[in-house]
């Protein structure tokens, strides 16, 4: 398997995996598909990688540097003021049959490098659906932290997830472990705690 940097010239594989892995879905929820416009603004930003075998494309992930206007910036979560400073972890797929070797972190391991050897960002930040498992876990451990659960992209429930490049988010105050179903809680106090870790049945939040 090899990974590199996309072109314009894999859009059209690009767009095929996606059709692929959302058909497969059962849960649709679970994959914001993104069209052809917006992937190749992503190339053209140059935060998107995937995963070769020969020369079939069986993985991508994405980051993007979204609009300052954009009225459902996500920088407002984190209580960031420059919105300068932020990129976003956009989406990640891998073929069905490329699963179960942890690829999705590996590749956003790589693209958390190249965003810090940048130099422009200070943080990244992303949502995710809370009973995505394999995502949750992948954010975590990149090292986000949940900074808010709320209602988004008209009506879907979505974690906004946080990661500082430079100094690590902190919360030192009263521990609460709450199961990642429990979404009612999250809603009602994400705001005031922020989630550290996940056990793969809870996540243990802190005070902010
Ligand atoms: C999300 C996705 C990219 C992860 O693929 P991957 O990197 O191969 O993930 P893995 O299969 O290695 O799983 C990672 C972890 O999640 C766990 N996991 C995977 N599927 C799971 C499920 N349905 N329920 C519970 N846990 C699950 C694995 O056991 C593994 O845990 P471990 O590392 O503690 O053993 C892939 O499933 C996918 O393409 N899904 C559809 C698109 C999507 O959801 N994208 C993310 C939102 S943009």
């Amino acid at each position: 398997m090899k990974v590199r940097k996309l072109t314009v010239d894999d859009l059209n594989d690009i767009m095929t995996l996606q059709t692929l892995v959302y058909e497969d879905l059962q849960n649709k929820m679970i994959l914001e598909t993104i069209d052809e416009p917006e992937f190749t603004e992503m190339i053209e930003q140059g935060f998107i990688i995937g995963v070769f075998e020969e020369e079939d494309l069986k993985a991508i992930r994405a980051m993007y540097i979204p609009p300052i206007d954009d009225p459902e910036h996500l920088a407002e979560d984190g209580g960031i003021k420059d919105r300068e400073e932020v990129i976003y972890s956009e989406i990640s797929f891998i073929h069905p049959d490329c699963r179960g070797q942890g690829l999705q972190t590996k590749l956003g391991r790589q693209l958390v490098e190249r965003v810090q050897a940048d130099g422009r960002f200070k943080h990244i930040l992303t949502t995710v659906l809370p009973t995505n498992i394999p995502s949750l876990k992948d954010k975590f451990r990149l090292g986000f932290k949940i900074v808010n659960t709320r209602i988004m992209y008209g009506g879907k429930y979505r974690h906004v997830m946080q990661l500082n490049l430079n100094e690590p988010l902190e919360a030192a105050g009263e521990k609460k472990t709450v199961d990642y179903k429990n979404i009612e809680w999250m809603l009602d106090h994400g705001k005031d705690y922020i989630g550290f870790d996940f056990d793969g049945e809870n996540i243990d939040y802190y005070l902010k």
